[in-house]
């Protein structure tokens, strides 16, 4: 049977506290208890239903880790303060001293570096790979591998997993496969792929107001009840919980997704259909001319498109800068990282989200200097968004004006 994520979150009724349409938020840090007993029991991990403390779990943060396992198709999920308060826990809580990661090499910037330079401080190695060979992912695992870890839609090459290869991978090894959805909410659903742990950085698509950090965590009740523990939790102990006003406001947002991910991903596939036709270096999961165009098609949840990440490569860093500025300085967007908001974000990962990686590494797997990142907006008027894209090109040379009018 098709899975359909948007009616998963559309078919959640949670009532308020006084019969309200939202849920009650809960503004308590910390829970009483009727008995001294029940207290004992719930810090024992017995009591279902009984709140001990914010930092465990809390009932606003509850609403929205179902909400968002009935996205992901799981058992259950934790809400985090942020996308690496998601990650940094689930890594930690699957591996220790002498263990060993197998990750795509084209990650966002920050689990890279966690992985690459913080991680081996506690003797955890991690050998990137290019997740689109499976045969050299294959290879890479050791004794020692615990973790297979991978973006379904990379940040920033757009390069797509194939994550039910990779999870035949993961248990033919025994390990667990560990999946960033991040850049592809609704699109892509990893845990019905075989994934056995799905990630969120909540601060980008699902949120979509650029206004709030958070992240989740969508796993098997057993594994999201081992981070939460209170004597060996990585969640409850590194303690990068998120508040129960944010959680609220995170869970108005997540309910109108599908109707935004539609509109990003049709504004999306326009322009980068435009800019390939322009004669740009465009990389697009919708575009025929990706490695993974076909790959992608077989994993989505058709309806909501190919997503709203695109790029293209203008040649040089400095021609990226001019035409990011002009583009700001004509409102067509902001210069900003991060993604899913309302206006079109624009930034050039290898000088900013990507700058993690040493430069070499980055040549090695083809992030160059001229590559812009776009997260395109809910614009109502994509024609005329890209004309005056394409008029900032023309001014800059990065499109040739004459050499365009020969190739009409
Ligand atoms: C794919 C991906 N994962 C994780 C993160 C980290 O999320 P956060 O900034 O919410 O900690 C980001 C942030 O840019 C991201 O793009």
């Amino acid at each position: 049977m098709t899975f359909k994520p948007a009616n998963s979150i559309q078919d959640l009724q949670y009532f308020g506290e006084f019969g309200g349409v939202n849920p009650s938020i809960s503004d308590s840090s910390t829970y009483t208890f009727l008995s001294a007993k029940t207290m004992f029991d719930t810090f024992e991990g017995n009591a279902d239903g009984c709140y001990l403390y914010s930092r465990h779990s809390s009932p606003s943060n509850l609403y929205l880790g179902e909400a968002l396992a009935a996205m992901e198709g799981t058992e259950t999920a934790n809400v985090s303060a942020s996308g690496m308060g998601a990650i940094t826990p689930v890594l930690m809580q699957l591996c220790g001293a002498g263990d060993h990661i197998v990750s795509s090499r084209t990650i966002y910037g920050g689990t890279y570096a966690f992985l690459k330079n913080f991680t081996p401080r506690f003797n955890i190695e991690t050998s990137f790979v290019d997740i689109t060979k499976l045969d050299v992912v294959e290879a890479s695992i050791t004794k020692n591998t615990k973790v297979l870890f991978c973006e379904s839609v990379s940040n920033p090459l757009l390069e797509v997993a194939d994550i039910k290869s990779l999870a035949e991978i993961a248990k033919r090894h025994n390990l667990k496969l560990v999946v960033d959805n991040t850049f592809s909410p609704l699109s892509i659903s990893p845990a019905k792929l075989g994934a056995d742990v799905v990630i969120h950085s909540l601060t980008k698509f699902i949120n979509g107001s650029s206004d709030a950090v958070g992240g989740v965590v969508c796993g098997t009740q057993e594994f999201i009840n081992d981070l939460r523990d209170v004597n060996s939790g990585a969640s409850m102990l590194l303690g990068s919980t998120m508040d129960s006003l944010r959680s609220a406001s995170v869970l108005k947002n997540l309910r109108t997704l599908h109707i935004r991910m539609l509109q990003h991903s049709l504004n999306a596939n326009y322009l980068a259909k435009q800019f390939e036709k322009d004669g740009l270096k465009t990389v697009y999961p919708g575009l025929a001319s990706h490695p993974s165009h076909k790959l992608f098609k077989t994993m989505m949840n058709k309806k909501y498109g190919f997503g709203g990440m695109l790029t293209i490569d203008v040649g040089s860093l400095d021609k990226a800068n001019e035409l990011m500025e002009m583009m700001q300085e004509k409102n067509l967007g902001y210069l900003a990282v991060s993604l899913g908001f309302y206006k079109t974000l624009f930034s050039a990962p290898g000088s900013s989200t990507s700058s993690e990686i040493p430069e070499e590494e980055q040549e090695e797997m083809g992030l160059s200097d001229g590559l812009i990142r776009f997260s395109i907006g809910l614009d109502a008027d994509i024609e005329r968004t890209y004309q005056m894209m394409r008029g900032c090109m023309e001014t800059l040379n990065v499109l040739d004006k004459k050499q365009e009018a020969e190739l009409a």
